[in-house]
């Protein structure tokens, strides 16, 4: 297969130039980080998942109405999607309280928050994805007030989205982290459309009856598997590869 020219490495996916201008593919890795790469590690099979989950998740959305960047997968570990300039601002949805604002606001992890909380982080890694609020958005310019206006109207759809379709198969979704990107059209039009992707790399998702984690907290806090509880959230949605998740090779573009 001919290489294609790499536009992007980030620590759970690489971009690469797409097939035609205004595409490009998404790679899947096994990699995982966390607590902005301080630890590292791999999740056999991971890749290979979060591509059918997020394929899954992003169709799904476009049905209601919910634009993103999903084009079609092309292979276990690659979909192509629409190129877009992404925001950098990661918008986190909870419903329950656990990781970061049961720590900042000292509330026992699986309190049902009074309502859904959204925060904004700047994704920035060098800075550790600090919380921001609205006037740090605009004041430096990362996003205009109406940006985030249509950034938080989707986010809240994703939620209610999202949360009935788990609950649906048994888990709760906690809270979520999403990215958005700045799509042109031909006639000079800009749309603000749902990037990145859905997984459980960037959700917490919880078993309805055990409360049971199945997402990356397994990895973050060395609960253990890890494999099972991504494998078991892509059965759940009728979604594990035919195959399983066997292919823990290298990708096809960079042999
Ligand atoms: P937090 O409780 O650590 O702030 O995480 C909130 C949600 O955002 C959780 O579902 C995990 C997700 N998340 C990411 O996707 N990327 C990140 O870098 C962090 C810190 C959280």
């Amino acid at each position: 297969m001919a290489r294609r020219k790499q536009v992007y490495e980030g620590k759970a996916k690489i971009l690469f130039e797409g097939p035609e201008p205004g595409t490009l593919v998404q790679y899947f890795k096994d990699d995982a980080t966390a607590f902005n790469a301080q630890k590292k590690g791999t999740i056999t099979g991971k890749g290979v998942l979060n591509n059918r989950i997020s394929e899954y998740l992003m169709m799904r959305l476009e049905e209601v109405g919910v634009p993103n960047h999903f084009i079609r997968r092309l292979n276990m570990r690659e979909q192509l999607i629409r190129q877009v300039e992404i925001i950098p601002v990661e918008v986190v949805v909870r419903n329950i309280a656990a990781g970061s604002i049961s720590k900042r606001f000292a509330i026992d992890e699986g309190t049902k928050l009074p309502r859904t909380i959204v925060e904004y982080y700047y994704k920035n890694d060098q800075l550790g994805d600090p919380l921001v609020s609205e006037e740090h958005i605009t004041g430096f310019g990362w996003a205009s007030i109406h940006e985030i206006d249509d950034m938080l109207n989707m986010s809240l759809r994703i939620n209610d989205f999202l949360s009935g379709l788990f609950l649906g198969i048994g888990i709760k979704l906690v809270d979520f982290k999403v990215e958005f990107g700045r799509l042109w059209h031909d006639n000079g039009d800009m749309q603000i459309i749902l990037a990145d992707e859905i997984s459980p790399d960037n959700c917490r998702l919880w078993d309805a009856k055990t409360n049971d984690k199945m997402d990356k907290d397994r990895f973050r806090r060395d609960l253990g598997r890890i494999e099972e509880a991504y494998q078991e959230v892509a059965r759940r949605l009728g979604i594990l590869p035919e195959s399983g998740p066997s292919d823990v090779q290298g990708p096809a573009t960079m042999q």
